[in-house]
């Protein structure tokens, strides 16, 4: 893994995707790119805005990223799951870098369900399978103790 290049992208609407995302980041050293959104999702007003344009699969606008994926030998793309999918910003990015991600790895946080059908949308969108794949539930981050399955992805990856 030390002589990989691994970039960690992610999308985070109320926190949950982002500890996760740094918690891995933390165990890989790697670079990190946070996908930020040019809509405001905060809030009661923001989930309702952002259950209706996932309802409608409405592209996300999102600010440039910094980063070329293309520079990177691995892209660890975390989401929350959004109407049983991958959140519209996170999609928003796998459209607009198709073609430039080379080995992927996906995790997701969601409620309860769709980890399965996001990580099969975000493997579509990337035109390939993932190296690993990590699921955990909102719960497990905010009062369990995820750290274990965290570790063993990222064992997944470094294997
Ligand atoms: C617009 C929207 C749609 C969601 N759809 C689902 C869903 O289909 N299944 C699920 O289990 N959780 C769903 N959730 C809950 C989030 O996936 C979950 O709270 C996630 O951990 C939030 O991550 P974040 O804090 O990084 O934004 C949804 C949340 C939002 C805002």
């Amino acid at each position: 893994m030390a002589d990989k290049k691994v970039l960690m992208l992610y999308y985070s609407r109320s926190g949950t995707t982002r500890k996760v995302a740094e918690a891995i980041a933390a165990l890989l050293g790697c670079d990190v790119e946070e996908i930020l959104d040019r809509k405001d999702r905060s809030g009661v007003t923001g989930y309702l805005v952002s259950l209706k344009d996932s309802a409608l699969r409405k592209p996300a606008e999102i600010e440039p990223v910094r980063r070329d994926p293309a520079d990177y030998d691995l892209v660890v793309i975390g989401t929350p799951v959004w109407g049983f999918s991958v959140c519209g910003p996170v999609r928003t990015y796998l459209v607009q870098h198709e073609g430039r991600l080379g080995e992927v790895a996906f995790f997701c946080t969601r409620m309860l369900l769709g980890a399965r059908r996001a990580m099969r949308h975000m493997a579509e969108l990337c035109g390939g399978q993932p190296r690993a794949v990590l699921a955990l539930r909102m719960g497990e981050v905010s009062k369990g103790d995820p750290r274990g399955k965290i570790q063993a992805f990222v064992e997944a990856l470094r294997g």
